[in-house]
């Protein structure tokens, strides 16, 4: 079932979003209709980076998007946000078609990786902790937490030069197809966004506002003009402000119930009808 779904999915190609910058974008089965997003990020400089690697149930669709963006051997830099699969699903063809590439990761990400992936190269990585950043000829990469996130590993990547952000499994949502917010339906952005937040990160129940609105604050201060996640459409001017005005309202606010045994049902009905 779950193969035919997939093979279903609208055709999407890479986008160039800010200067240098391309969306590679993939897209898995959502509700009622609905995509989920599931993006990377190729920055095209001086020393080209590679922004995350896609999920295994897209891995050949993502190397032919990526590869089509950039050569494998001017490829530099492999900047890994986290080690959740949807985010490392090519990353050992990328390590392995992009020799000369370094891999920008941290110390516990390598740590759960090694519990699930063959060994990785130790010599050819860089661990960068957020505030830290790392130097790509043309520009200076800084790496921050994301406001929101499902993995402790979360490192979002900012670009001042071109005002590109990629801010990982923060700003979630469902989309009817298109990866541009402002080509979204808005109350879609508006019910969806803050439901897939409080998915991703149930933690939100218990923050404090003031503490949380000074980190979301921080994150929205580094400037962006542009703002890319894996799972969620492309942000900028209004649609940005607005999704970090939304973030900011979930300190202390109850979790979002997600679907449970009545939605298993009503997927299972056909199914059981049919066999009945
Ligand atoms: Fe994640
Ligand atoms: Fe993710």
């Amino acid at each position: 079932m779950t193969h035919s779904l997939f093979a279903d999915m609208p055709l999407t190609r890479p986008e160039l979003i800010a200067p240098d910058t391309f969306l590679i974008p993939n897209l898995a089965p959502g509700p009622d209709g609905l995509y989920l997003p599931v993006n990377s990020m190729v920055i095209r400089g001086r020393e080209p980076v590679i922004v995350d690697t896609g999920a295994p149930v897209h891995r050949e669709q993502w190397l032919e998007k990526a590869f089509a963006v950039v050569e494998p051997e001017d490829v530099r830099w492999i900047f890994l946000s986290h080690d959740d699969g949807d985010h490392t699903g090519a990353l050992f063809d990328a390590l392995e078609r992009c020799p000369r590439a370094t891999l920008v990761t941290n110390f516990f990400s390598v740590e759960r990786l090694q519990l699930e992936k063959p060994a990785l190269p130790l010599a050819r990585m860089r661990w960068v902790e957020p505030g830290g950043s790392f130097d790509t000829g043309d520009r200076v990469l800084q790496l921050f937490r994301p406001p929101v996130f499902d993995g402790p590993t979360s490192r979002g990547l900012f670009d001042p030069k071109s005002g590109a952000m990629w801010i990982v499994d923060s700003f979630p949502c469902f989309t009817p197809g298109t990866l541009e917010a402002d080509e979204m339906p808005q109350e879609l952005l508006a019910q969806v966004m803050p439901a897939l937040s409080s998915a991703i990160s149930p933690w939100h129940a218990w923050l404090d506002g003031a503490a949380f609105t000074r980190h979301v604050d921080a994150v929205e201060a580094l400037g962006a003009s542009t703002v890319a996640s894996a799972h969620g459409p492309v942000l900028r001017g209004e649609r940005l402000d607005d999704a970090f005005d939304r973030l900011r309202a979930l300190a202390g606010v109850p979790v979002t119930p997600t679907p449970g045994q009545e939605l298993l049902d009503s997927l299972l009905a056909p199914t059981l009808a049919e066999a009945g």
